[in-house]
């Protein structure tokens, strides 16, 4: 069971679940073109048992279904994502079985009676683009701009609530910097570039869908929260350039129109050339403002090269990812976006949940684990708004087990378990106990 239930929550709250394309819908189906994860997934050494979303959990053609897991638990929205590699195969030219389907899936969430909550891009660059440099190329923010115009021109107008991008460090420091996601690049000049075209591209985006006339846009940003090693100034200050260059760096860029000071020491030479004068789009105004969430990290100093720092393990209990369970993390971020970043917006819990071993046993799943994070993470997002947080919505990821990027189909987050074989459904006890809680 969960400890809160829709009643403890402020009237209108939006309970909903996430998921995105390329992790459940099957990207070999429909005419979807050739991703950077494709390519990534097919080189040695980068994802578990190099697997990739080929076939995932075939939402492509059992979406119905799925959709019928979130109404039958009771949900208000589902927040998905549209893979620009289905849409536009060569990233230019469309394709138009897969306009078709994000019509049909959104016209099947409204018979529903869910809010369609999309997001853009969720990490499917087509791998035509990645060959013209990807992120590292100004020109994303154009090529960007026009794939917003071409889906939102057909399901815009059914939208609940659009994010251009899902989760910018990711996008940038993740995969350009640290290498351990599409395209694999462990590079500080592309990272710095990547880090600064995610958010050009995600202001032009903006900006094409006011042109739409359309309303309710937000953002998706990854927040872990740093802590300190230990009790040093020096561990203080590697914990607080950690938490510059992982959240504070896209933050500051929407919301005040300039980059964190320690960042422009850093990496202000691998900027690309004109950047300071970008900031009119990346500060296109917003809606809303949502937060993906999971762990914290300790952070302690080194000698190494930049950004001088490592993770050191914690003590707390941890997932099947190996993250430490820390809702204070989330309840800080939810009161410090407010108070630094965003004033009164309206802010989202856009993603929220654990990785769990989890197995069948006699029909049922009993991931008692994840109902207690869920737990621990909705009475954080309540401690928030007691003390006057504006937080409308709480997003658990994820609804289906996925592929889980360079973990492959292991870890397993869902509230519903798929078996990978027959793709079979089984709602798990999380999925029953959400079922319980959103009915009262
Ligand atoms: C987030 C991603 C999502 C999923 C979860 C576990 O960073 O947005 O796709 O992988 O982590």
């Amino acid at each position: 069971m969960l400890k809160y239930t829709r009643s403890d929550f402020p009237p209108g709250f939006l309970f909903g679940a996430a998921t995105s394309a390329y992790q459940i819908e099957g990207h070999q189906f429909g005419g979807a073109g050739r991703a950077m994860w494709d390519d990534f997934a097919a080189t040695p050494g980068n994802v578990v048992r190099a697997e990739d979303g080929a076939r995932a959990c075939d939402h492509y053609h059992r979406f119905g279904d799925d959709l019928d897991l979130l109404k039958e638990a009771g949900f208000d929205a589902y927040r998905f994502s549209t893979s620009w590699a289905r849409v536009m195969p060569d990233g230019r030219t469309v394709n138009a079985q897969g306009l078709d389907f994000y019509d049909r899936l959104t016209d099947a969430m409204l018979e529903r009676g869910l809010k369609p909550c999309a997001t853009l891009y969720h990490w499917e660059l087509p791998s035509a683009l990645a060959d013209q440099g990807g992120w590292r190329n100004r020109d994303i923010a154009a090529w960007f701009g026009d794939f917003t115009e071409t889906v939102m021109g057909r399901i815009g107008d059914r939208m609940y609530s659009v994010a251009p991008i899902n989760e910018p460090w990711c996008v940038a420091f993740l995969s350009h910097f640290l290498g351990h996601h599409a395209p694999g690049l462990r590079d500080i000049r592309a990272a710095a570039r990547a880090m600064h075209h995610v958010l050009l591209a995600h202001g032009t985006s903006i900006q094409r869908m006011r042109g739409l006339g359309m309303e309710n846009l937000g953002c998706v940003f990854n927040m872990e929260w740093a802590t300190p090693a230990d009790d040093s100034p020096e561990a203080a200050e590697a914990a607080a350039l950690y938490d510059d260059y992982y959240n504070r760096f896209y933050l500051s860029g929407v919301f005040h129109g300039r980059y964190p000071d320690r960042l422009v020491r850093d990496l202000g030479d691998h900027f690309p050339d004109g950047w300071q004068d970008d900031f009119p789009t990346i500060q296109a105004p917003l809606d809303w403002v949502g937060l993906n969430y999971y762990t914290r990290k300790l952070i302690g100093p080194d000698n190494g090269p930049w950004p001088h720092h490592h993770e050191v393990e914690g003590p707390l209990p941890k997932t099947q990812m190996g993250w430490e369970i820390y809702p204070q993390g989330l309840h800080d971020f939810l009161m410090r976006t407010g108070a630094e970043y965003t004033g009164d917006l309206p802010i989202f819990v856009t993603e929220n949940g654990m990785a769990n071993p989890d197995v069948i046993v006699g029909g049922a799943v009993n991931d008692t684990a994840r109902i207690d994070y869920f737990n621990q993470h909705l009475g954080a997002v309540r401690d928030a708004i007691a003390k006057g947080a504006n937080i409308q919505g709480y997003m658990a990821w994820s609804l289906l087990d996925n592929y889980e990027w360079a973990l492959g189909y292991e870890k397993r987050f869902g509230m519903v378990y798929v078996d990978f074989d027959t793709l079979e459904r089984t709602p798990k006890a999380s999925w029953h106990a959400f079922k319980d809680a959103l009915a009262r």
